[in-house]
């Protein structure tokens, strides 16, 4: 008989976790006016809310974090950092900074201006975030297919080239880069193949436009390309990523995910310029360009969990609990978008409270009741999320609302995997009485699903 599929790894740490009541959680929900983010962890027993920063980092990675270079300037942290970056990704020249989104400021602060438009596939709300807030345009040409969530297609987070074409050709002055996301989170955690990232790199190159990576999960894409695109099955994770990385010109990268660390990030680029105007924005708001918001420990763990999750078998592990908590999914005909995405599954909220209006936000009504069902934390990545158009200042509705299950990183067993998709099953099995949704009671201009406050209706 051939044996089952088990983790590459075992565990020697552990962090309690506890139940509550039915009880307990609606008042506590309440208090946090049905938003998520407002509950305090202790609340929470299952925390799906991101698999951002919430990895479980691995024995090297501790035993580099007691040898830590503090030193504010020069650290040998930051020089194993860079080495690190360097080997994975053939970029020269490297800028840390705090998290994805201090890198997107510093970046974007340097090449963003107002009126310009910076295309790419589904634009992470931080990005858009800090293109919006600079009243630039961000323009989503992910393949139209990433909409219909019950399409299985290899790689649903593709760059549609005519797209992306008709955006330069119109726009051409106004582009100061293409920006692609690996993987392409808010279509649902989906992979780009390497033959569009190299399709996207070409055409950028005849409008004469730069290409930049948010890289944030760009070792689940390498994985998936391995599995599923022609002619890469035998090559190693590391040159898979090589290669992907020869199709941009830089990366910004919120080493809290494919890097396995509770904080960190940074700017890799090998544009020289883009690096030496990034300096000074780095300097005036992450700190000196050799440990920009980073500890020194930090920036060893992320060195060390660079390279471990560049190896197929860490990957592996990883993408299989989230394919395992699919087929969970399947055996109760529960929709998501489809096929399970690297670091989460994402229901489609709209298809299972078919009952209640999109103005009401069935994604988040759905992650309401999953919290009172079981304690399970998960995330609305939908039309609150979407924040208002910054012109028309309308709700935008025209994405899919998702209600998403992050994945933390060598954190959950497979029995929690278990509990996960019971309990949406038992909100399934009573979709029907539930016909009312939430309406907003506050929100802020600008990334709104943070802080909103709302009410049940
Ligand atoms: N880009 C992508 C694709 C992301 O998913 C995120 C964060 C960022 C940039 C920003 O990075 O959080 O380090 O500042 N995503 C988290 C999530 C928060 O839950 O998906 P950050």
């Amino acid at each position: 008989m051939e044996l089952p599929f088990a983790e590459s790894w075992k565990i020697k740490m552990i962090e309690p976790i506890r139940k509550s009541t039915r009880n307990e959680r609606e008042k506590w929900l309440k208090e946090a006016d049905y938003n998520v983010f407002k509950l305090k962890a202790e609340q929470v027993y299952i925390d799906l809310l991101t698999d951002s920063g919430t990895g479980a980092m691995s024995d090297r990675q501790w035993a580099a974090m007691m040898i830590g270079d503090e030193s504010y300037a020069g650290a040998t942290s930051f020089f194993k950092m860079k080495d690190a970056i360097n080997q994975i990704t053939g970029f020269e020249y490297v800028l840390p900074t705090h998290q994805g989104r201090a890198a997107e400021n510093v970046l974007f602060s340097c090449l963003v201006n107002e009126g310009d438009y910076v295309p790419g596939n589904s634009h992470f709300d931080t990005t858009k975030g800090h293109i919006e807030s600079r009243k630039a345009f961000a323009i989503d040409c992910t393949i139209d297919e990433a909409r219909n969530t019950q399409l299985e297609l290899p790689f649903k987070g593709n760059v549609d080239i005519a797209k992306l074409e008709k955006v330069l050709s119109e726009h051409n002055e106004k582009i100061p880069f293409v920006i692609v996301t690996i993987t392409n989170n808010t279509a649902g955690g989906q992979p780009v193949s390497m033959q569009n990232l190299r399709e996207v790199h070409k055409l950028a190159k005849q409008y004469n436009k730069p290409v930049l990576f948010d890289s944030a999960r760009f070792a689940e894409n390498a994985y998936f390309i391995k599995i599923r695109e022609k002619g890469y099955e035998n090559k190693t994770i590391k040159e898979i990523c090589r290669e992907m990385f020869t199709y941009a010109d830089g990366m910004t990268m919120s080493a809290k995910k494919d890097a396995i660390v509770n904080m960190g990030g940074f700017i890799a680029t090998n544009i020289e310029d883009w690096y030496e105007r990034a300096k000074v924005k780095g300097i005036v708001f992450e700190g000196y360009i050799t440990y920009g918001g980073m500890n020194g420990r930090d920036m060893n763990a992320l060195a060390v969990g660079l390279d471990e999750n560049t190896e197929f078998e860490n990957l592996e592990t990883r993408i299989k609990q989230v394919e395992y908590l699919a087929a969970r999914l399947d055996e109760f005909d529960i929709p998501y978008q489809r096929p399970a995405g690297g670091h989460a599954i994402f229901i489609d909220a709209p298809k299972v409270l078919t009952q209640v209006a999109k103005e009401e936000f069935p994604a988040q009504t759905l992650t309401v009741e999953l919290y009172l069902e079981a304690g399970i934390r998960g995330c609305e990545i939908g039309y609150i999320l979407a924040d208002r158009d910054p012109v028309t200042r309308e709700n935008r509705f025209e994405g899919n609302d998702f209600l998403r299950l992050a994945i933390p990183r060598r954190t959950y067993t497979n029995n929690h995997i278990d509990v996960i998709a019971v309990a949406l099953k038992n909100v399934f099995d009573r979709r029907n009485s539930i016909t009312r949704g939430v309406a907003i009671e506050w929100e802020a201009e600008l990334m709104r699903h943070f802080t909103v406050k709302l009410k049940r209706l």
